[in-house]
């Protein structure tokens, strides 16, 4: 198995590649792709904790020696937020970094699964899909957009409401992965809460991301906690591919279009990417209205990725 990270060097780049080098099954290769010219010798910091992943680091113009023979490629690689921009603020420089690599995705590995980090990630997957689609090779079961912290900061959030263990939580959230695009469905968590409770907890997670950009003033974005979303994406694609049984993750794939061309849902994992889209159940009367207030905000955001292209 063979997984490349594309960003490598940046903030979730190196967190994620610690927790990969760590946690990837014995035998698999990472390889590391970054223009930053430290990327070798992160490659070269990281290859000397011993664990029987081999590891590779690449810099310069040129991804396509990294991306050889790829199996999962995560891409992280673009600019942060700083304090008073909105995810979409990134789309202007974004946009072209995620074009420009999964073309050479297509061309190099064009069988890979691709889970797309880079921000505005309603916006990019769009573009991703229509640059895949331009090359011929597009399978909307090998795309996805990765919105695993959205879960895990929901699973913490209600943790700590609730006085249980983070680890026992498991709320699903569905949507995209901006704003009031991001929805908890906090009535499937297992937990009671007054309304009052859930409109608070929902805005809270919904500006989560705001959050740490306010508190790191300035340095950028969710490194940290995202590196260990997108390890959790990753392995589980890693499981899946490895031929595990109900492997299922929250993710933004295009599925049956019902609400949005791309839509954040659970998914079934399998050997071939997504094996089965998930219903996602009976949504509450304030789910289903905060749901239908953004659907035109996320089709608007898919659209500005399609015209991109
Ligand atoms: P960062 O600035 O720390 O790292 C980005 C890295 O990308 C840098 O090392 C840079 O050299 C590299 N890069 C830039 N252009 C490149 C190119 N063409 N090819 C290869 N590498 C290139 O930023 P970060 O904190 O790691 O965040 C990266 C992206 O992830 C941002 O767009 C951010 O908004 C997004 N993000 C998404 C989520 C999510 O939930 N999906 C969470 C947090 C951050
Ligand atoms: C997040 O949710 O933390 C990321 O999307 C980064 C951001 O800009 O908020």
């Amino acid at each position: 198995m063979k997984i490349v990270l594309l960003g490598a060097a940046g903030g979730i780049g190196q967190a994620l590649g610690l927790i990969l080098k760590t946690q990837l099954p014995a035998g698999s290769d990472l390889s590391l792709y970054d223009i930053a010219p430290v990327t070798p010798g992160v490659a070269v910091d990281l290859s000397h904790i011993p664990t029987a992943v081999k590891v590779n680091g690449f810099a310069g113009e040129d991804p396509s020696p990294a991306l050889e023979n790829a199996d999962i490629v995560l891409i992280s690689a673009g600019v942060a937020r700083k304090p008073g921009m909105d995810r979409s603020d990134l789309f202007n420089i974004n946009a072209g970094i995620v074009k420009n690599l999964v073309s050479v995705c297509a061309d190099t590995c064009p069988k890979a699964l691709i889970g797309i980090i880079t921000n505005p990630v309603n916006t990019t997957v769009a573009i991703a899909a229509e640059v895949l689609k331009q090359k011929g090779v597009y399978d909307p079961a090998r795309l996805f957009g990765i919105t695993t912290l959205d879960i895990i900061r929901s699973n913490t959030f209600v943790a700590e409401a609730k006085g249980v263990n983070p680890e026992d939580v498991d709320v699903p959230v569905i949507g995209g992965h901006s704003g009031v695009t991001i929805l908890p469905l906090l009535s499937q968590s297992g937990f009671e809460f007054t309304d009052e409770e859930i409109a608070l907890m929902t805005t809270r997670i919904q500006n989560a991301g705001t959050e740490v950009v306010e508190a790191k003033a300035g340095g950028g974005s969710a490194t940290l906690s995202m590196g260990q979303a997108a390890a959790r994406f990753g392995l589980s694609l890693v499981r899946a591919l490895n031929g595990e049984d109900n492997v299922v993750e929250c993710t933004y794939i295009e599925g049956p279009g019902d609400k949005a061309r791309f839509f954040a849902q659970p998914v079934l994992l399998g050997k071939n990417g997504v094996e089965k889209v998930l219903d996602y159940g009976t949504l509450t009367t304030f789910e289903e209205s905060t749901l239908n207030n953004a659907l035109d905000i996320l089709r608007g955001d898919i659209a500005k990725g399609e015209s991109f292209i």
